[in-house]
């Protein structure tokens, strides 16, 4: 049974995550009930966000999912596909519910902020929603993100407004400017016109790369 509030006690909780061991350790407790009391109990919607703009970009079909989490960004991206799409995440726990609905390719663990077991330039895209945010991850997955990525690719990810200040993203982004082509980012909301909490006027950007 959900308890009240429970999403709101997890979303506070992931927030205030220091490292990635932190949130394995969160995400392993949390995996089982992310989508009922976290995703629709808070009317998530940011993984649309996500997806319906890589989609639009008219970005290739072959993708990789950064934080991958429970598999809400195949949930929206596959029936708009074709999409052949990847999974990695550090929860080995998250990754199992999304290995479960069948919508990804490879699912595979990793650390974003170490090294990625994926070839240069393997994917037309790289997505992410919900994970470069307070506690979870930094600019310093970027060139990460950069390298598995194929020239002429995009990459959209989701980054919290409050930790793209205070991590100096347009900074990071200007270090590896040899790296790609151009970046743009846009305003999206976090949740849906039927969120009560308080966290419901929470904002990130899309950030669309174009390598
Ligand atoms: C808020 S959840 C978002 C999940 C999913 N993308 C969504 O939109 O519902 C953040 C995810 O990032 C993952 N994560 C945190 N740090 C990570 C890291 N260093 N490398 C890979 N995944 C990480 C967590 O395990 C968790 O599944």
């Amino acid at each position: 049974m959900q308890k009240p509030f429970e999403g709101v006690e997890n979303l506070e909780a992931a927030y205030d995550l220091e490292t990635p061991e932190d949130n394995i350790k969160l995400y392993a407790a949390w995996a089982e009930t992310y989508d009922t009391g976290y995703r629709a109990s808070m009317d998530y919607i940011l993984h649309r966000q996500v997806g319906e703009t890589y989609h639009a970009l008219g970005g290739g079909p072959k993708v990789l999912d950064i934080g991958a989490g429970t598999g809400a960004l195949a949930e929206v991206m596959v029936p708009l596909g074709p999409y052949d799409m990847d999974a990695t995440d550090i929860s080995q726990q998250m990754l199992d519910v999304a290995a479960q609905k069948g919508l990804y390719h490879r699912v595979f663990w990793s650390d974003v902020t170490d090294a990625m077991p994926v070839d240069d330039a393997t994917y037309d895209g790289v997505v992410s929603s919900g994970t470069f945010t307070l506690g979870h991850v930094g600019p310093e997955a970027i060139g990460e993100l950069l390298r598995v990525t194929k020239t002429g690719g995009h990459i959209v990810i989701s980054v919290n407004e409050h930790h793209w200040d205070a991590l100096h993203f347009e900074r990071a982004l200007d270090a590896v400017a040899d790296h790609y082509n151009t970046y743009e980012t846009r305003a999206v909301a976090i949740y849906g016109d039927s969120a009560v909490h308080k966290h419901k006027d929470d904002l990130a950007r899309a950030l669309i790369i174009k390598k």
